[in-house]
């Protein structure tokens, strides 16, 4: 049968993932990181609880990627990633072939069960596999080099050699930590070599209507019995104390664990109390994660260079020798600032300090100055833009050195760009860094405003963007997410714009004080001043921005194109989709949930699965076959985005 051993391997290619809605989403889980947070965690539930007695589960903290695995009748059915908590990916064939998740359960599970976990991948299988191409990639260098030095050799041919040794080299690129590789393997569209990686798989969940216990520790036992995989670092605690217990006991075993983990989990034991406390819309509020404390490792600073941001800002970088620092390779990290450079004392050449924190940025936390020797150079802070070598200036009241050339320095100009079309501002994110800086660098673009200026053939001559259908397809796309963007609100218009200061939450304060970009043009500091949570330095940063006569262009241009720049009440409502009932499927310019919205506000009806009763089938970019196949054969019309937008005008 399909569920025998020797089935794991299903075998041959496939040209993608399906998209799947979960059940249930799949949340994530908020973190902590002292004792005092588990304090706070803890009478948080005493007090939701009425003050019974709750007690906790301690689990490790597996540092993979997490898993959805439907089980029906005792057979796994389908196997499904995270993706973005509520669409996943189907990734069930490869997952087929992990040997610690049964296909077939022993025993008498429920008939329909969810069981989550954690892939992830051995360190020691880790390490043999970058170990394999690493050694690939020194023989692939010998035969490089060999054939370079042959006689006879033209241009052409040299080239051509170059060429393929740096794609194959990519191809061999180290894994930088076990989660990479886990996550990589499992997107893998060869399930064969899915097999070859060896993955592995802890449950931390089991849910289902009629679980046989109504509590989690023992459901877990019984998981146990019908062939989980469930980790024996499992214990039941009854307060703060024994939490911390544990959690010092696998901090100081963690290096000697088989596997990565970044943390311990605590749960509520009682399903019946979880249930009580509930979920917040991204976490659960009975569990919480904690996260182990920042790793150091030491080596040597080889450089600082300097990176330029949007607004002119000039941040230097550590470049140093690549150090392992949990299980992911570091090279670089920001310094910050001037000042910063001057606190720590550093040095080029020093021995430096650097510490991964819980939020995952590394940073050089000192300077080991008994190593210093008299060969370590002093750090000569730039005083010219390196890029288009105007004079830096220091803004009062901060640290951070400024290119002021706004107008003409590229590599701001790309980043103004960049911060424009980002998802939480136009969301253009059909056009990738790469093709800005082409459109730049060919002036086909010059300015933000530019970019409504554009069409199908200002890409014609741009490298990747031949003749072919494929290239003329891209080049498509990306204009109907330009146009597209022009539909986005006013507060998203406002932040795009990246005045200083204005961040996401800021921009929509001010849009909904001032309802129109002229009422805030016309807003005096005093009127800024009184929108809630706007003080001194946003509401001079604002003053400043529409001073500047370049702005109001950029803004008279974007105008022009049809952008929004303020609020028109009742925004896209209509009846238009009235009685009609939407099934969608693929990717979109925009979220799912911003097509769904679409669909609710005109009057439509989106349903999950395709029916007789269906009367449209969205179809975004790389649809499931099956779904297509359904749609043409209950004749049900497949529309594209392009067609579906159409209908809303
Ligand atoms: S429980 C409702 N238990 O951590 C939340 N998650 O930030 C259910 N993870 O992506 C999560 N080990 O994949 C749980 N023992 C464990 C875990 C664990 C690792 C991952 C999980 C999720 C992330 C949450």
């Amino acid at each position: 049968s399909d569920f025998s051993p020797t089935k794991r391997v299903g075998g041959g290619l496939i040209d993608g993932f399906k998209t799947v809605q979960h059940q249930y989403p799949m949340l994530s889980l908020s973190n902590t990181y002292s004792k005092q947070d588990l304090d706070n965690f803890d009478r948080r539930i005493k007090k939701n609880l009425n003050n019974e007695e709750a007690r906790y589960i301690c689990e490790l903290k597996y540092d993979g990627v997490a898993i959805s695995l439907i089980y029906k009748n005792g057979y796994l059915d389908k196997a499904v990633t995270r993706g973005n908590g509520v669409f996943g990916d189907d990734v069930t064939e490869n997952v087929k072939t992990i040997k610690s998740i049964p296909l077939k359960l022993f025993g008498n599970p429920p008939k329909i069960l969810e069981a989550r976990g954690e892939i992830f991948i051995d360190k020691n299988q880790f390490e043999k596999i970058n170990l394999l191409r690493q050694e690939k990639k020194k023989d692939l260098e010998v035969i490089y080099q060999k054939a370079k030095a042959k006689k006879n050799l033209s241009t052409d041919d040299l080239n051509k050699i170059k060429k393929k040794f740096i794609a194959e080299s990519k191809r061999l690129e180290l894994f930088s930590n076990p989660r990479n590789l886990a996550s990589g393997t499992l997107k893998l569209l060869d399930s064969v070599k899915v097999a070859q990686r060896k993955l592995n798989c802890f449950i931390y969940s089991l849910s289902s209507t009629d679980m046989p216990f109504d509590n989690h520790f023992q459901n877990l036992l019984e998981g146990k019995k019908w062939g989980f995989k469930i980790s024996h670092h499992i214990q039941l605690v009854h307060n703060v104390d024994e939490i911390i217990e544990f959690v010092n006991r696998f901090e100081n075993q963690r290096n000697s664990l088989p596997f990565e983990i970044d943390g311990v989990v605590i749960k509520i034991n009682s399903i019946s109390k979880q249930n009580k406390l509930g979920y917040t819309s991204k976490v659960p509020k009975w569990a919480i994660a904690y996260k182990f404390k920042a790793l150091q490792e030491t080596t040597i600073l080889n450089n600082v260079k300097y990176q330029i941001g949007r607004t002119g800002a000039i941040t230097p970088v550590a470049e140093f020798e690549p150090v392992n620092l949990a299980g992911s390779i570091i090279k670089r990290a920001s310094l910050h600032n001037a000042d910063f450079i001057k606190k720590l004392d550093l040095k080029i050449g020093d021995r430096i300090i650097i510490e991964k924190g819980g939020d995952v940025i590394p940073k050089v936390v000192s300077v080991d100055l008994s190593k210093r020797t008299l060969e370590c150079e002093n750090i000569q802070f730039i005083t010219y833009c390196p890029f288009c070598k105007s004079l830096l200036k220091r803004i009062k009241g901060e640290s951070n050195y400024y290119c002021l050339n706004n107008n003409s320095c590229l590599p701001q100009k790309i980043a103004q760009l960049e911060h424009f079309i980002s998802r939480d501002a136009m969301n253009i994110h059909t056009l990738g860094a790469k093709t800005i800086h082409l459109l730049y660098d060919q002036n086909i673009i010059n300015s933000i405003s530019d970019l409504y200026k554009l069409d199908i053939h200002s890409f014609s001559n741009l490298r990747g963007f031949g003749e072919q259908s494929k290239s003329i397809k891209k080049a498509q796309n990306i204009i109907d997410s330009i146009e597209f963007s022009k539909d986005n609100s006013f507060e998203k218009v406002l932040f795009a714009l990246g005045i200083r200061y204005v961040g996401k939450t800021v921009s929509q304060k001010i849009a909904f004080h001032f309802l129109s970009i002229n009422n805030i043009m016309d807003a005096t500091l005093d009127d800024l001043l009184r929108v809630d949570e706007i003080g001194d330095k946003i509401a001079h940063s604002i003053i400043t921005y529409f001073n500047e006569s370049k702005n109001i262009l950029l803004i008279d241009m974007l105008r022009e194109s049809g952008l929004n720049f303020s609020i028109e009440k009742q925004k896209n409502t209509s009846n238009k989709l009235n009685n009609l009932s939407f099934v969608i499927s693929g990717k979109f310019n925009v979220s799912r949930e911003e097509i769904r919205m679409m669909i609710n506000k005109n009057g439509g009806k989106h349903v999950s699965s395709l029916s007789n009763n269906t009367d449209y089938l969205l179809a975004g970019d790389n649809i499931g076959p099956k779904k297509k196949e359904k749609a043409l054969s209950l004749a049900i019309p497949i529309i594209s985005e392009i067609e579906f937008r159409k209908m809303l005008e």
